[in-house]
């Protein structure tokens, strides 16, 4: 048989092969012992010699290409065939997974949000921000400041009570004025007299939750003690907050009332921002809302931190974080801030 038909054939036959698997039978009908090479080499005995070396080399040199041919034609198969195993293998999570339902992005809620704008504002006027513990001993809730434990002023406060008696009495701190008393001690213990401080923070009462009240809310305490503070600092330092906090709209006034731990004392009130000062179900048809109470802060206290009053005075004002909530975004019921209905929270 012509050696160039058969390895034209035979090339056509291994670039024909769709698979390994057929190329390999490919190779041994080709290459193999039955196959058509191995036919012409035997038939090679009935030549003379010289013409069997020639017809030889030929027969060799052809069998040579072919056996490149299919190494190259076996490397390209393999090749794909890997391609399309790593593509079946692959697995498609996002296919696999159920459909979840998108989570919102959260946000803080509005008394957090409260907080924070509260103390830009009297950062922005040149305060320090400090906190104190949310327990408390009797000493820092009531006794240093000015307020003894027979004192009438105690029913102020419908207290939580975490220990009563031996070996000390420890309460739910029921305002953030404790913290006065943290503040002044350290000033005093590390020489850090004046002071310029707002003190934000939890409080605790046993109050039934009504349109402005809850058992648990927040208050943020001021305190300043420095020499030659007059109540016209004190006067002075509320309305300035009152403007940048509520704008000029709402005004604020100063009423007398008592705290034992100032003197004089007054409650600081603003419009009703429900009604605008007409008088509604949230004001008790007053027009005003109390938002804290303010005063001098009284020389008794002074003397329970070791501060001499006849060297420093100062003034304190502390009021309701929630209270400002509410009459900032004109809630009418303070409830709202604690019922978690995400449709009321989401509108801050
Ligand atoms: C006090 O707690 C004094 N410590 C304030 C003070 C500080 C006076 C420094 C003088 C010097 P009062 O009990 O009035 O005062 O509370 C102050 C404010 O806290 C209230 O006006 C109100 O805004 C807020 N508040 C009080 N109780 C509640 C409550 N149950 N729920 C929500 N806010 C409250």
């Amino acid at each position: 048989m012509d050696v160039e038909v058969i390895e034209r054939e035979s090339a056509d036959a291994i670039a024909a092969a769709g698979s390994t698997e057929a190329l390999s039978r490919v190779e041994s009908s080709v290459l193999g012992k039955r196959g058509p090479l191995a036919l012409a080499h035997r038939e090679l005995g009935a030549l003379e010699p010289d013409q069997r070396r020639e017809a030889g080399r030929v027969l060799h040199e052809a069998r040579a290409r072919l056996e490149a041919l299919v190494a190259d034609r076996g490397a390209h198969l393999a090749a794909a065939e890997r391609a399309i195993a790593l593509a079946a293998d692959r697995l498609d999570l996002t296919e696999a997974l159920p459909m979840v339902m998108p989570v919102g992005r959260g946000r803080p809620h509005l008394v957090s949000q409260t907080w924070d704008h509260l103390e830009d504002v009297f950062v922005g006027m040149g305060f320090d921000v400090a906190e104190g513990p949310e327990a408390e001993t009797d000493w820092y809730n009531f006794e240093a400041l000015n307020i003894p434990p027979a004192h009438p002023a105690r029913g102020m406060w419908d207290t939580f009570y975490l220990n009563l008696g031996e070996p000390e009495t420890v309460v739910l701190r029921t305002h953030t004025s404790p913290v006065q008393i943290h503040l002044m001690e350290a000033a005093v213990r590390d020489g850090r007299l004046p002071i310029h401080a707002v003190m934000p923070g939890r409080c605790f009462r046993r109050d039934t939750p009504d349109a402005r009240h809850l058992a648990t809310f927040h208050q943020i305490e001021g305190l300043v003690v420095d020499r030659g503070t007059t109540f016209g600092d004190l006067a002075g330092t509320i309305e300035t907050f009152t403007t940048a906090y509520f704008g000029a709209d709402i005004h604020s006034r100063l009423r007398p009332a008592y705290f034992p731990f100032t003197e004089p004392s007054a409650e600081f009130e603003i419009t009703c921002s429900i009604c605008h000062g007409d008088g509604c179900r949230t004001c008790s048809g007053t027009g005003w809302i109390e938002l804290g109470g303010c005063g001098m802060v009284d020389p008794a206290v002074f003397d329970a931190v070791g501060i001499d009053a006849s060297e420093w005075s100062g003034f304190a004002f502390g009021f309701g974080i929630d209270r400002c909530a509410q009459m900032r975004h004109g809630i009418s019921d303070m409830r709202a801030l604690i019922e978690n209905d995400v449709r009321f929270l989401r509108q801050f």
